[in-house]
């Protein structure tokens, strides 16, 4: 069986994370490429990473290039081009640079990948997995945000530092827009099968949510020039396997809702199934009113987000 091919749009902090891991776990043959400028610094990454493959023990070619020829046929294609965010900075003061730049991606993938599955890792995330569909015109399906998976990763890490339990046995998911209105879900989150709200009292949960929907402002401040990369790689990486390996995984991704949650016509973070047809389906669960109340809300942030997106 011929290897796949994973193409890395945008060789930064996050691009060459997700060359490692695509790497390490034999995902396929990798291709990462940044603009004319960089073509050095990709190839270097791309080599050096390679050069590591015998005291890894993978077998995958890895190449850098500016040359968007060279993202013919990838099957997948994950997309970090972008600014990150600075400390003072929120996802949304990205938007009008990184407009451009997914317009120009979006262009040049349906050019060269058009059957590729597509993960936007690039911020404001909905805003940006929202252009990318719009300018490719590909299939719902086709296209994906991630940020859903990290929000819940990053949920779940939280509950297990506080519980001193391992991170494997908290399932749970987190609904809506990448960014500070994003909505975890205690009343369904459980921790090796036990419901989290009768391990810990209102305010525990509160704080943890809270931390939750600003961990990746925490981080920016940590780092202090730039924003978080080993997580949301990371998160790509699952989405990119799941779509790779048809595991039927099902994992929070920015999906475009028509109609489910009463959401029409907008990318947001929903539980999806991911398998090799893509985003295969969009589950919907029963929400109660305070639940629904605070997804109405992320709706109309991400609503507020996308209006100032001129195409
Ligand atoms: N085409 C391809 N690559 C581009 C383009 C473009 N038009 N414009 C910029 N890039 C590249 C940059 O040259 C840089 O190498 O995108 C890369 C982004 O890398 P970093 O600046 O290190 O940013 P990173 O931390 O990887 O985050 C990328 O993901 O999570 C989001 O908010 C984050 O929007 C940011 C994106």
């Amino acid at each position: 069986m011929a290897r796949k091919k994973i193409a890395l749009i945008g060789g930064g902090q996050i691009g060459q994370i997700l060359a490692l891991l695509a790497a390490q776990r034999e995902l396929g043959d990798v291709v990462i490429f940044d603009i004319p400028q960089l073509e050095g610094p990709v190839k270097g990454k791309a080599l050096d990473l390679w050069e590591s493959s015998p005291a890894q023990g993978f077998d995958a070619d890895l190449q850098g290039t500016s040359d968007y020829k060279d993202i013919a046929g990838a099957d997948v294609v994950i997309v970090t081009a972008g600014l990150p965010r600075k400390p003072g900075m929120s996802r949304d003061d990205l938007l009008a640079t990184n407009v451009n730049i997914i317009k120009n991606v979006a262009e040049n993938v349906k050019e060269y990948a058009p059957k590729a599955f597509s993960i936007i890792v690039t911020n404001p995330l909905d805003a940006m997995v929202s252009t990318f569909h719009k300018v490719s015109g590909f299939p719902k399906n086709q296209v994906a945000g991630m940020a859903g998976v990290l929000d819940t990763a990053r949920w779940r890490a939280f509950l297990a530092m506080e519980l001193g339990v391992s991170i494997e046995d908290i399932a749970g998911t987190v609904l809506g827009g990448h960014g500070p209105t994003m909505v975890p879900l205690p009343r369904l989150t459980t921790v090796g099968g036990v419901p989290l709200m009768e391990l810990l009292d209102a305010e525990s949960i509160e704080r943890i949510s809270k931390r939750t929907r600003e961990a990746g402002t925490e981080i920016v401040k940590l780092l202090g020039n730039g924003s978080a990369f080993f997580s949301p790689a990371a998160s790509a990486i699952e989405m990119a396997e799941a779509y790779l390996k048809d595991k039927k995984r099902v994992l929070p991704c920015a999906a475009l809702c028509e109609g489910e949650y009463g959401i029409d016509g907008l990318f947001i973070g929903v539980p999806c199934k991911l398998g090799a047809g893509g985003i295969e389906k969009i589950y919907q669960i029963k929400l109660e009113a305070d639940e629904q109340a605070l997804l109405d809300k992320t709706v109309e942030a991400v609503k507020k987000t996308l209006s100032e997106v001129k195409l």
